[in-house]
């Protein structure tokens, strides 16, 4: 079945990010001059996908407000470079693309964010997208994901080698032994501590599922944190159907985590066309 829906999850607190996080999403947090949200989609209009589900908390405003098409500015003796700029906000979702948004009243979990979009999914596979996850690739993870997913039909999420004692922060996985970028997964586990880690793959923001994944998350139950977690219901999945890791090419950054996102604000602003090169110097002068 082809595949067009995309949820992102963008309920969480941010408590990682307090207080810029506090009245607002995470996921509005710039990289350059970009909120991370609108990469993410960026990323799944790339690959495709028309129909965008966000899963939205308390501060849900500011990303429907971000999204919404009617942003009127009036300014006078606006320069042609400004106003090409307003026309391009006012399009970053085309107009073949539907936005959707849906309120997760109590913070449960990234399993239990997810659950909210079944009755929008219906019996569709779809697309996960944790957008605090920036990846920066020649060709977008998503793309390479549905790509994957035309050959293989089935359940996949993408993966990282991490360092066995980051393990702590990643949904760790167990996979049969294969030489290319794809593996079939036979365990999976939340945040281990790395001597209980059962490799050294780690999961990454980027899914795509059957709808099964829905009667898992439903009977799983509270896990970790008290939290219905994602993971848990893979682990289920994994029991009845195949669920494939896909190790994708580019360079991820853990933006919910405050050097990560530094960082990734650093190379992003290295490579603007603008001030990459002005940036670059000034960096060196810091150093040098
Ligand atoms: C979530 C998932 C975890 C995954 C990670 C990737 O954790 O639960 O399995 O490895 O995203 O970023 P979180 O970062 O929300 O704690």
């Amino acid at each position: 079945m082809q595949l067009k829906k995309v949820v992102f999850p963008v309920a969480g607190h941010g408590s990682r990010f307090l207080p810029a996080t506090k009245a607002t999403p995470k996921e509005m947090l710039p990289i350059v001059d970009k909120p991370l949200i609108q990469y993410a989609v960026e990323e799944a209009i790339d690959a495709g996908l028309t129909e965008l589900i966000f899963v939205t908390g308390k501060t849900k405003r500011s990303i429907e407000e971000h999204f919404d098409a009617s942003l009127n500015i009036n300014v006078t003796n606006i320069t042609e470079s400004k106003k090409r700029l307003f026309d391009e906000m006012n399009h970053i979702i085309p107009d073949h693309v539907s936005c959707t948004y849906i309120n997760q009243e109590e913070p449960l979990g990234l399993g239990h964010a997810i659950l909210q979009a079944k009755p929008i999914i219906g019996d569709e596979p779809f697309a996960v997208v944790l957008a605090d996850d920036l990846i920066d690739s020649k060709k977008g993870v998503l793309k390479q994901m549905t790509e994957q997913y035309v050959d293989i039909n089935s359940s996949l999420i993408s993966v990282q080698k991490i360092q066995k004692k980051d393990s702590i922060h990643y949904g760790m996985i167990d996979t049969e032994t294969s030489n290319g970028s794809i593996r079939k997964l036979t365990g999976i586990v939340e945040k281990p501590n790395p001597d209980d880690s059962p490799s050294n793959f780690g999961v990454v923001g980027r899914y795509i599922f059957s709808n099964q994944i829905f009667s898992c998350l439903e009977t799983i139950g509270f896990g970790t944190g008290n939290e219905i977690q994602l993971t848990d219901a893979i682990k289920k999945m994994i029991a009845s159907q195949s669920v494939f890791a896909y190790e994708f090419e580019g360079t991820r950054y853990d933006c919910g985590d405050k050097l990560g996102y530094i960082k990734a604000n650093v190379e992003y602003a290295l490579k603007d066309k603008k001030f990459g090169n002005k940036f670059l110097s000034y960096l060196k002068q810091k150093i040098l």
